[in-house]
């Protein structure tokens, strides 16, 4: 008999493929970014990303009572303020956008995991994710400060997890310290730790109105280029107090994914960013590939990759696993 081993008998029928499955993705490991913008009863579309909008929180409020009867893992909140200056004053208002957002969005999910995005580059006027010095260099210590304020800030209001996405040099032991002395001792912080420089950012930094006026964010996000130096940074932020470390972007960066899971015991988490969107948005609409298919695919890879948590856009309409 030839061969003896014919894997092809465990693919024959549905049931034995479904049988015979190593990895499946439920919505309970999906959180959904959205953005917050001021106002009332606003839901605009986002050009770059069809399928996503800028909500009030009126607006948000009513996606999210609906969302969670779907039992999703969470929602990631972005503020997009109206008033942006050079020192990011909005972005540590007690009264800010995102602060107004948690409140109203724990009023009609309790349940929910609220996690908020903690990051400068939305609140500054010159769009990079940090506070500049008077050559335009980024102040590093100083901005971590203001990240640790912020994050105190959406802590007070009563978010679930804080989410620094900035890249400075020991955000999380500031930000750790910080919410220890406030009380906040329990509170997670998700690190963004391995953040690449990625071009597939392109049109989150419009929905969040984000792009930097000069200059690009190479000097703090990492070189796509590096793998060993993406577990230095995860290294030091799950050291310095990092719950959950994350890898971002997600499709481009499997490898990342899977080297994180083997070598730390912490959950894994992994951002399928707007342009990996945008990517099978435009090219479903265009009709060149089925849309229900390649978001299953893209997501159950980076979930055999070791993710242990999605952050994906797909996230509010994902039906049913694979
Ligand atoms: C803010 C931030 C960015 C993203 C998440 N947080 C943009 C950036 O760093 O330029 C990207 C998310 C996406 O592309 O979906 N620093």
């Amino acid at each position: 008999m030839f061969p003896q081993t014919r894997l092809k008998r465990l693919r024959k029928t549905p049931g034995l493929r479904r049988l015979v499955q190593e990895t499946t993705v439920s919505a309970s490991q999906l959180i959904w970014p959205c953005f917050v913008v001021p106002g009332r009863n606003i839901q605009e579309p986002i050009r770059s990303m069809p399928g996503q909008f800028h909500y009030s929180i009126d607006r948000l409020a009513e996606e999210v009572k609906v969302l969670n009867n779907t039992k999703i893992g969470g929602i990631l909140l972005f503020g997009v303020p109206d008033k942006k200056d050079a020192f990011a004053k909005s972005a540590t208002d007690k009264k800010s956008l995102i602060v107004q957002a948690i409140q109203s969005i724990k009023e009609v999910a309790p349940d929910l995991p609220v996690i908020t995005d903690v990051c400068l580059c939305a609140y500054t006027d010159h769009g990079h994710c940090g506070i500049l010095d008077s050559k335009g260099n980024i102040q590093n210590d100083a901005s971590c400060d203001v990240l640790a304020q912020m994050a105190l800030s959406h802590a007070e209001a009563g978010a679930d997890m804080v989410a620094p996405s900035d890249m400075m040099d020991g955000r999380i032991q500031k930000m750790r310290h910080v919410l220890d002395e406030s009380g906040f001792e329990e509170l997670p912080i998700m690190s963004y730790a391995a953040k690449y420089a990625s071009a597939f950012y392109g049109p989150f930094r419009d929905a969040a109105h984000s792009t930097p006026s000069h200059g690009d964010r190479k000097t703090y996000q990492m070189n796509p280029a590096n793998a060993r130096e993406a577990l230095r940074e995860m290294k030091l932020d799950l050291k310095e107090g990092a719950d959950i470390l994350m890898v971002k972007p997600a499709g481009p960066y499997l490898d990342i994914i899977a080297k994180a899971k083997e070598r730390f015991d912490c959950p894994i988490a992994a951002y399928q960013v707007s342009g990996e969107y945008a990517m099978i948005k435009a090219a479903a609409a265009n009709g060149w590939l089925n849309e229900n298919e390649a978001v299953q695919e893209s997501l159950l890879s980076i979930k055999r990759a070791g993710a242990d948590i999605i952050i994906t856009y797909f996230a509010k309409d994902f039906s049913s696993p694979l």
